[in-house]
């Protein structure tokens, strides 16, 4: 696959265009809460770093990292190349993949639908489908959930939830009365198995406490800390307006990546929990599953890699999952079971 060379000029592309190369897009300030955490490290390890395995098993499908490519893109030229970039990769590498919004296949069924054609290149890892909480409240029943699946090959779908994107966002929907009643429906007419995500606010306690009554599969965090979609949308306005200026100030709101992964174990019990919120290492990810998260997702990351090409995106993902076997290496955790029971020092004063 040659390497994209041309951005298109509507919302999915203003997004790609300026969450890749607009490095305001990612959150300043304190952090998504990961930085503060450290395992001990062990001098001593008594394992052979060859037999640290990072396998796991996500919704029946075996992993060889408990990672995968976040939910970026799809419906247009670019959008699809970039798709068919990173899944490839996902699958050479054994992670899964997460697709963007299929919302363009609401709209432009036929044009739109070739953009998130991955199955060909991704032929057996895990890969979401994904649609906006809004788009399913006002267009879809379970079995308009199913269909999307289908239509893409994916194993499982994942709905996001982001109000603070849409409030700033210059064309956003800013009603969100009834979401929950019309989740808890598709939720039980589904057959497909339904994460539900957020893209940057995090989950905190209240919404996680509301989703754990939904018969869904689990979340995925997307926590306060990486890719900041109210800063996105606040650059999408051409000039300073007070939605500008609101996406500014709200720019890290929200609930932190630790904090999310921690209260959505608590509230989701076995489901899965996906821990995902500016990750962007193996450190980060082996951090995320001793809070409690079964695999992480980074998104960011991979999208600044796929502009180079397949071979780009291997290279960093490989980059992750070797920095996360030698961190398990060096905390004494042959396994991910083991990591997940691993202490983290938060500072060196307080174990977690
Ligand atoms: C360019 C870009 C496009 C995104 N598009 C979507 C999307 O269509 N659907 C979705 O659920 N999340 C989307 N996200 C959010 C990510 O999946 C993720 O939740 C968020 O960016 C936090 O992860 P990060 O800090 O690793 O980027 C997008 C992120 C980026 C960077």
């Amino acid at each position: 696959m040659s390497e994209p060379t041309e951005m298109p000029s509507d919302r999915k592309g203003d997004h790609l265009r300026i969450a890749a190369y607009d490095e305001r897009t990612q959150q300043p300030g304190p952090g998504n809460g990961l930085e503060h955490l450290s395992f001990e490290a062990l001098s001593l390890p008594e394992l052979d770093l060859e037999q640290v395995s990072t396998a796991c098993t996500i919704l029946g499908k075996t992993l060889k990292a408990p990672l995968l490519v976040g939910a970026m893109t799809g419906g247009n030229a670019l959008a699809g190349q970039l798709n068919r970039i990173l899944a490839e990769a996902a699958e050479r590498c054994g992670v899964g993949f997460c697709l963007g919004s299929q919302r363009p296949m609401l709209d432009l069924h036929d044009s739109s639908i070739a953009s998130f054609a991955v199955r060909d290149v991704a032929p057996t890892t895990l890969i979401f489908g994904n649609i906006g909480a809004i788009q399913l409240r006002d267009h879809l029943s379970g079995q308009d959930l199913d269909r999307l699946a289908r239509a893409v090959g994916a194993d499982a779908m994942m709905v996001h939830l982001n109000p603070l994107q849409e409030a700033i966002q210059p064309e956003g929907d800013r009603d969100w009365r009834g979401i929950h009643d019309a989740l808890a429906e598709v939720a039980a007419s589904s057959g497909t198995p339904i994460v539900i995500k957020e893209v940057g606010m995090g989950l905190g306690a209240q919404t996680l406490r509301r989703l754990r009554t939904l018969g869904i599969a689990g979340v995925e965090t997307a926590g306060v800390g990486g890719t900041s979609w109210a800063r996105i949308e606040s650059l999408r306005h051409l000039e300073r307006t007070p939605r500008s200026i609101a996406g500014e100030v709200l720019a890290g709101y929200g609930t932190g990546t630790a904090a999310s992964i921690q209260l959505a174990r608590e509230a989701m019990q076995n489901r899965l929990v996906i821990g995902s919120g500016g990750l962007r290492t193996g450190l980060d990810v082996a951090r995320g599953i001793a809070l409690g998260a079964d695999a992480c997702a980074m998104a960011w990351p991979f999208l600044k890699a796929a502009h180079q090409g397949v071979d780009a995106v291997v290279t960093e993902i490989q980059g992750v999952i070797e920095t996360l076997r030698i961190v398990m290496f060096l905390a004494g955790a042959p396994d991910l079971h083991q990591l997940a029971r691993t202490q983290l020092v938060d500072h060196g004063l307080r174990s977690l």
